[in-house]
């Protein structure tokens, strides 16, 4: 396939926090995930240093937290100060100790380098009690909760910027879930009794691809918001219970972008694009294993039946070259959207499906680790404008699928063109030409996300799926090279 690119014609800037992720109190994310007082990697604050680490050489840009459906009952008063009492988790059925909150997740946020990212409780949660929750983050010393917060030892404002109101209180699944009218009114007063408390904040708001819902929220609540809150989850493991096929996962990556695209409408046709932008703050390929949870339960239904299958969650075979692919091409929908989409969360980063698996002697990196390693670390940040001839495609369940998903960008930082590259095809190489336009390169690296097969994945003592990097040969202003199948590739054009 040829590729044409041209450096000088800026699509737009891309937002690092397009790399973003996310962690809920669900299954092992936060208790055995990153925080795990017991765990010889536990610092004196009971976080994992392994997993820490591993985030931070992700350079990851923002995390959001604590939820996800469990925020919608979660009151974050009881999580703060000496005394925790567990509370009841009524979003997924089980006990949390609280022992790890507010105070804990600021301190984990500054320790991986990351922005934090508050998700607020808006199902049974009311505007003062998000505002209470700025107050104890944001207010010098002034009132209840910024004494409270000095009171709890930690006397400096935490300046938490960015802040969600809800989390998809569109649901019926969602505890205290809301019709479109009662959303928009929720949201402007949570909104301003946020804001009358700190007006610096970057406030978004659970919203959907549904115009109805998103019209009432922002004709209503629109001067207050700066990013609408999507999610999505492809592949939905939490319904049908069998991971996807490898097949079957390139031909969901036909619907990255619609979302995007429905929500991009809206926010043009009300003249908010300039203003307003996406938080894609959960998306992954595969859903996460909880079955028989989002449906009221019969009377005597055994834990056995929606508690222990989130276990399955820790299969790492189920995280494949299919995961790495996937997520290359989300994150190249992004790159394509970056005016759009400035912010994307992983969900989520630590066990479940995420980036890191956590055990009692280490962690596993699986294969999307790897991508975000390549991205977050040597991807541009100006999109550069790319087109193709004769693109290969393949029909995947009666859609033709393009077997290559592309991007390109300047790196201002040193000058280089970077590609972002994934071949979907399963077993097939594919031949690649880059026109290179007037980019004076001089040498050409490619850095490459795949395994021996497309089932190969990372487990304990195992890792099938890692980053190959070789030096490739240069004619000027053409790039030849092949590109594995089943892979993710990273493509540095340098100028020495
Ligand atoms: O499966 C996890 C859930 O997916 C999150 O808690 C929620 O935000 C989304 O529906």
């Amino acid at each position: 396939m040829n590729c044409h690119i041209n450096p000088k014609r800026v699509l737009g800037s891309i937002d690092p926090k397009i790399y973003g992720h996310f962690l809920e109190h669900f299954h092992r994310q936060i208790y055995g995930g990153v925080f795990d007082p017991t765990s010889p990697f536990a610092d004196d604050d009971g976080l994992r240093t392994d997993v820490i680490e591993a985030l931070r050489a992700i350079r990851v840009p923002i995390l959001r937290w604590p939820g996800g459906c469990f925020v919608s009952s979660y009151n974050w008063k009881k999580a703060v100060g000496p005394v925790r009492t567990p509370v009841y988790d009524k979003a997924w059925r089980v006990e949390d100790p609280n022992t790890f909150g507010t105070d804990e997740f600021i301190r984990l946020c500054r320790k991986i380098g990351c922005e934090p990212y508050i998700c607020t409780n808006a199902g049974t949660g009311t505007a003062e009690e998000m505002s209470d929750w700025v107050e104890y983050c944001n207010l010098e010393h002034e009132g209840e909760y910024a004494r409270l917060r000095i009171a709890n030892g930690h006397p400096e404002p935490y300046n938490v910027k960015y802040w969600s109101i809800g989390n998809e209180n569109y649901g019926f699944w969602e505890i205290g879930a809301k019709k479109s009218g009662e959303w928009s009114h929720f949201v402007t007063e949570s909104a301003k009794m946020m804001r009358h408390v700190d007006p610096g904040l970057q406030l978004s708001a659970a919203s959907l691809d549904d115009p109805d819902w998103n019209l009432k929220l922002l004709q209503q609540a629109g001067d207050q918001l700066r990013w609408l809150s999507i999610h999505d989850y492809w592949d939905t493991i939490h319904e049908v219970y069998k991971p996807a096929s490898y097949e079957g996962a390139m031909g969901l990556t036909a619907l990255l972008d619609s979302k995007i695209r429905k929500i991009r409408g809206t926010l043009t046709m009300l003249g908010l694009a300039d203003r307003i932008k996406i938080a894609f703050d959960e998306w992954n390929l595969r859903s996460w294993h909880h079955p028989n949870i989002h449906r009221n339960l019969e009377a005597g239904t055994s834990r056995e039946l929606y508690v222990t299958p989130r276990d399955r969650n820790d299969t790492n075979s189920t995280y494949t070259t299919a995961d790495s692919v996937f997520a290359a091409c989300f994150l190249n929908t992004c790159i394509r959207n970056c005016d759009m989409v400035k912010m994307a969360n992983f969900a989520p980063a630590v066990n479940t499906t995420g980036v890191l698996f956590t055990h009692a002697n280490g962690i596993v990196r699986r294969s999307t680790y790897y991508v975000f390693l390549l991205l977050a670390n040597l991807m541009g940040n100006q999109a550069v404008d790319l087109w193709t001839e004769d693109a290969p495609v393949e029909t995947i369940n009666g859609t033709q699928i393009p077997l290559l998903d592309l991007t390109a960008a300047m790196r201002t930082r040193d000058g280089a063109l970077t590609i972002s590259a994934a071949n979907k095809h399963d077993c097939l190489p594919q031949e690649l030409v880059l026109q290179l336009g007037c980019h004076e390169g001089t040498r050409a690296v490619l850095h490459c996300v795949t395994g021996e097969s497309r089932d190969a994945y990372n487990d304990i003592d195992r890792e099938q799926v890692s980053i190959h990097t070789q030096a490739l040969p240069m004619e000027r202003g053409t790039l030849r090279l092949t590109l594995p199948p089943h892979s993710a590739n990273l493509i540095e054009i340098l100028c020495d």
